[in-house]
């Protein structure tokens, strides 16, 4: 188990927190989000469970409109542990697909073994915790990724080694991620010269409306 000397800093700070709150994001002034991030120990350390128990509590609490307004936090989907300057390949998604069924996944060491050639983009454009601002663009990605993981279980304890199938808002959500690991942010991947360029290829995730 390695870890450099940042890392044990900021380890050393989040071992003594029970929750992450907005402000321990960093944001994308920070180096770390530039930097690629190495595989995690396999089986994970305690520490590196920690830091994943600590990203996704945030995203559960995201959910929860009294612990948001307590603690003034920013409601995300996904987060990845460079975002916490842990440069570990790891994080959490959290979110219902566009057919309204919900997902979580803790994912430790990912990498996409294949992918459709179609794309699919968000209307509204991507948003990230770690940017403040709102950048305006569309973010085109893969429509289809099959993807082999570590997928930690919080209940059983378990780790797994599996190949995910994603696809649409889910596949959106594990490829923004998958960039947090190699230093690679959202906009970077807007079209400089037409920000709303829509590739032939490329068709928008269309969410179903939800009843009550
Ligand atoms: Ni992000």
């Amino acid at each position: 188990i390695c870890y450099n000397k940042q890392e044990v800093i900021f380890m050393n700070d989040l071992i003594k927190k029970d929750m992450l709150l907005y402000s321990d994001i960093i944001k994308d002034d920070h180096p770390d989000l530039r930097q690629k991030s190495l595989p995690a120990n396999i089986p994970l350390s305690n520490e590196e469970i920690n830091v994943l128990k600590l990203m996704n509590d945030y995203l559960w609490n995201s959910y929860d409109n009294e612990i948001v307004e307590k603690y003034k936090l920013r409601p995300g989907v996904g987060l990845a542990a460079p975002q916490i300057g842990i440069l570990k390949k790891m994080f959490c998604i959290l979110a219902y697909d566009e057919k309204g069924d919900f997902h979580n996944y803790c994912i430790i060491n990912p990498k996409i073994i294949s992918h459709s050639e179609e794309k699919t983009y968000l209307e509204t454009g991507e948003g990230c915790l770690s940017v403040d601002k709102t950048v305006n663009g569309l973010v085109h990605r893969y429509r289809r990724i099959k993807a082999s993981v570590y997928l930690y279980d919080f209940e059983t304890q378990e780790l797994i080694s599996t190949v995910l199938k994603l696809e649409g808002y889910l596949a959106i959500i594990f490829q923004h991620e998958y960039d947090h690991l190699y230093g690679k942010l959202f906009y970077d991947r807007i079209n400089k010269e037409n920000p709303f360029f829509i590739p032939e290829n490329s068709h928008p995730v269309i969410f179903s409306p939800q009843d009550e």
